[in-house]
């Protein structure tokens, strides 16, 4: 027997990124990817004293209700709407995010997905793979231009900030909606002006959604918003599915509300809505905006400096650096490390 705490890793990481725990946890790690069914991962966190879990993961209350001794619920994803932050702030348990591991390469990502959509770079591949190049004709494949034009961003944090700085070559004018406006040192930062939602929806040329999924966001872009964009511009989801009207989007796309779009996230993921799938003027991928090696490694990393931490171990002790609900730590539950 012993009397180290036991974590838990709901998908397989890196060892080397994982070992860091050992000196510390008995580590369990899946070795496979699967699915967890409710009460299959009710019973993966009952015997554990920490979990380190993936966004297809849900822990709510019922998951928490027979794990005594859990104390942190670390999420390998910045988005955090799989976690009911109540009930683990009520249960005494932390929650952490991977805030700040996947900026940069989100953002690269995103920059992907807008100009595919804008240049018809996924069509085109298909229509090319399918044999379909017999000659070259010069109105064909025509796309849209990106420098120049406006870029919308919904949902201006660190994400929504990194998309921005990289419009600057593109000599784009960015317009951004947030709850609240940033500071204005930042504004200039990003060379991005504040406008409220409705002049976003009709200025912008390319909107690109990069606010996290809450009661308040869902369907914050629904048939009604899609009626007010532009009828040559793109929309690009990058954050959550369920933020767009998935049929919606479909409509306006069929019937030219809107030229195309790019989506990485779904209602219903890994269910894509039929209708999305029938278009040819959607650019659609499996939700990778941060499966870049080194942010998938660096998420990991944070994944677990944010469970030593929790326990009191590492350079941020006591202090997890992706803590989503401080209150958690106010009430903790009895300190077994
Ligand atoms: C996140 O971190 O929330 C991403 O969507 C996962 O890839």
């Amino acid at each position: 027997m012993t009397d180290k705490p036991r974590v838990w890793v709901s998908r397989p990481t890196w060892p080397d990124i994982v070992a860091r725990l050992a000196d510390h946890f008995v580590v369990d790690e899946e070795p496979d990817e699967a699915v967890f069914a409710p009460a299959v991962l009710a019973a993966k966190l009952a015997p554990c004293d920490a979990a380190i879990v993936g966004m297809k993961e849900h822990v709510g209350a019922a998951q928490i209700a027979g794990a005594a001794r859990l104390r942190i619920v670390a999420n390998l994803s910045v988005g955090y709407d799989n976690l009911d932050l109540a009930a683990l702030t009520a249960a005494g348990i932390a929650a952490t995010n991977t805030g700040g591991a996947l900026d940069e390469s989100v953002a690269d990502y995103t920059w992907a997905l807008l100009l595919a959509a804008a240049r018809r770079v996924g069509a085109a591949e298909r229509w090319l793979r399918a044999g379909q190049w017999h000659a070259t004709q010069f109105k064909q494949w025509l796309g849209l231009d990106v420098h120049g034009r406006t870029l919308g961003i919904l949902g201006m944090g660190r994400i929504g900030q990194a998309i921005a700085h990289r419009a600057t070559g593109f000599g784009m004018d960015v317009i951004y909606h947030n709850r609240s406006p940033l500071p204005a040192a930042v504004e200039r930062e990003c060379h991005a002006r504040y406008v409220e939602q409705g002049q976003l929806l009709r200025d912008a040329d390319f909107l690109v959604l990069a606010l996290p999924l809450t009661t308040a966001s869902r369907h914050i872009i629904g048939a009604a918003e899609l009626a007010q964009m532009k009828r040559d511009a793109v929309l690009i989801n990058i954050a959550r599915g369920g933020i767009v009207d998935d049929a919606a989007l479909a409509a306006a796309l069929a019937d030219g509300g809107i030229a195309a779009a790019a989506l990485d996230v779904f209602e219903g993921e890994p269910q894509v809505h039929p209708a999305l799938l029938a278009l040819d003027n959607v650019v659609l991928s499996p939700h990778i905006a941060s499966a870049s090696v080194s942010a998938r490694r660096a998420m990991a990393a944070l994944a677990v400096d944010n469970v030593l931490a929790c326990f009191g171990h590492g350079p941020h002790a006591g202090r997890p650096p992706g803590l989503l609900n401080p209150a958690a730590l106010a009430q903790p539950r009895a300190n077994l490390s």
